[in-house]
């Protein structure tokens, strides 16, 4: 049945001879603009495939696009590991190429890959050219804002700012600044489940055609030598990664997608394990949001084999560590070259000195937050304020533009009900704007703490994915307007200094939210796990192989 059937696409009998199926998963679609050039990348993957002696077959799986789905794309990060999964397991698939790009897509498919656990390997769609805009280099998201406001402040016109947004997406590829599909680009490449160079080479560059071709060769071997990704993502890998993620300046979207993937492999990775494996990594990697070059100029300073070289060289990576090249991560990198040291800093030329993500605890977040130094302001990293208390993204737009709002510079911004459960996919709004009335007077950042993750491209000292969420009873539900809150970035703390009687009290009086009463957003709320855990299903966790599982009798 099935051969025959496939034979109506027009393959040669010899094709069904017992030669490797390599299921090319594509995330294509018109809807993920920075997905929508997958299609040419796939026949380069299949002439690599065919090169190679193997069977390439291309499938679609559902597309997460950031820059249209609504209400967020994470939202639908699990539902779309689930179709990967499904769709794995179900067809005569031997090994399979990721083809991803935009920011979900990369860790939905290693996650429902990840479960199937079959030699699988990551090949990103790359990054766009450079932002340009009359000379001035402008990255993906950063600018839209910034110019944003100078059109309402009357210094820019409306035709300048559409010349300027035609400027910033002049090619195909995903967001060139190191925002969260560039970090995960990054991720993978680091993990060694892309070849080298995966993060860096530009969507248009010839060279990441060449590479899709190299990919679509060396699944084949890895169906061949049985290079299942278990034999890959174990604990040092995720080590790994953590650490190239401080290197890069990467996205706090990185904490939750590296948990989710780790739990679906099995292995032991916690919250406590980014703190750890993130102190003393300086970030060396100047580019936007952090610092000052694009994706671009990474590439051409030799991307990220040279980054994890330097690592390597300083012992703060495990350089045995395996690779889909069938190599370990030395062996990929040890030559690679630096060509720009402006762009990739040398260590005592670090953007930042502590680059990692770190991890807060205290009674207002029993089971962790994030905060990312290098995106902070130093003198807000020892804080104590008063809290002003958002009890739901729209209560914060509403009353944030009230001249009569009582906040200062000193104070603490509190956004309740934004986690997993709370705004449903744990939306990007944990860099809230600052008043209008204290833009105003010159203040550039201050403290903010919220159960929701931030853009991969924003900053400011921004404590996110506070754990508990205030939707599932954590304590951050019971804060009120005035309360003290201290932050501690250097001793890890954060605290409500409120007495625990006082909380019990108000515990008694909190009541959980109304959950969705049907759809996919009531399953969603059922069943999401908290930040710490990687916002995965509950019932998604683990690796349970490519065989279809039946009841034994
Ligand atoms: Fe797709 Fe940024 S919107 S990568």
């Amino acid at each position: 049945m099935h051969r025959s059937w496939m034979k109506n696409e027009g393959f040669p009998a010899d094709m069904f001879d017992g030669r490797p199926v390599i299921g090319i998963c594509n995330t294509w679609s018109e809807l993920t603009p920075c997905n929508a050039h997958l299609r040419d990348l796939a026949e380069r993957v299949k002439r690599g495939v065919l090169e190679a002696g193997g069977f390439p077959l291309e499938f679609p799986v559902t597309s997460l696009g950031e820059s249209n789905m609504r209400p967020t794309a994470m939202l639908f990060r699990n539902l779309a590991s689930m179709d990967v999964e499904e769709s794995i397991r179900a067809n005569p698939i031997d090994g399979v190429v990721l083809l991803v790009g935009c920011d979900k897509t990369t860790p939905s498919l290693v996650m429902g890959a990840a479960s199937c656990d079959l030699p699988t390997i990551v090949l990103s769609g790359g990054p766009m050219l450079n932002g340009d805009y009359r000379g001035e280099k402008i990255g993906s998201g950063t600018v839209v804002w910034r110019y944003h406001e100078e059109v309402k402040a009357g210094r820019m016109s409306v035709d300048s700012f559409l010349a300027a947004e035609a400027g910033m997406s002049r090619s195909a590829g995903s967001c060139m600044t190191m925002g969260t599909a560039s970090t995960m680009a990054s991720m993978v490449e680091a993990l060694g489940i892309a070849l080298p160079n995966n993060a860096a080479l530009p969507a248009v560059d010839a060279r990441r055609n060449a590479l899709a071709q190299l990919t679509g060769r060396r699944i084949v071997g890895m169906v061949h030598e049985d290079l299942v990704l278990s034999k890959i993502l174990t604990k040092r890998a995720f080590e790994n990664a953590i650490r190239v993620n401080g290197a890069i300046g990467g996205s706090t979207n990185a904490v939750l997608h590296l948990l989710a993937i780790a739990r679906r492999m099995e292995v032991d990775l916690t919250l406590d394990d980014w703190d750890r494996c993130g102190r003393g990594i300086p970030t060396i990697v100047d580019l936007q949001p952090s610092g000052r070059f694009l994706m671009e100029d990474f590439c051409y300073a030799g991307g990220l084999p040279v980054v994890m070289r330097m690592l390597a060289e300083r012992g703060l990576i495990d350089r045995n560590a395996p690779t889909v090249t069938g190599y370990s991560i030395w062996d990929n990198v040890g030559q690679a070259e630096n060509f720009n040291t402006d762009v990739i800093r040398n260590f005592d030329q670090a953007l930042a000195q502590e680059g990692g993500i770190a991890v807060l605890r205290g009674n207002l977040a029993p089971n962790g937050a994030v905060l990312k130094p290098s995106a902070a302001t130093s003198r807000l990293m020892v804080h104590r304020g008063r809290a002003v208390v958002f009890e739901s993204i729209e209560d914060y737009k509403k009353r944030i533009v009230d001249p009569d709002l009582d906040i200062d510079a000193n104070s603490v911004m509190v956004l309740k009900n934004c986690g997993p459960r709370g705004y449903p996919g744990m939306a990007e709004v944990g860099n809230m704007g600052l008043p209008p009335k204290l833009l105003a007077q010159g203040v550039e950042d201050m403290v903010r703490i919220s159960d929701a993750r931030m853009s991969g491209t924003a900053y400011g000292t921004v404590v996110l994915h506070v754990a508990p969420e205030a939707a599932a009873g954590g304590p951050l539900a019971l804060v009120r307007e005035g309360d003290m809150i201290e932050l501690d970035v250097p001793n890890r703390r954060l605290h409500l200094d409120v007495a625990e009687e006082e909380l019990e009290k108000r515990r008694a009086l909190w009541s959980p939210p109304e959950p969705p009463l049907s759809g996919y957003q009531s399953l969603y709320v059922s069943n999401v796990l908290q930040a710490d855990e990687g916002a995965d299903f509950g019932f998604l966790q683990g690796r349970r192989g490519a065989d279809i599982p039946r009841n034994s009798h």
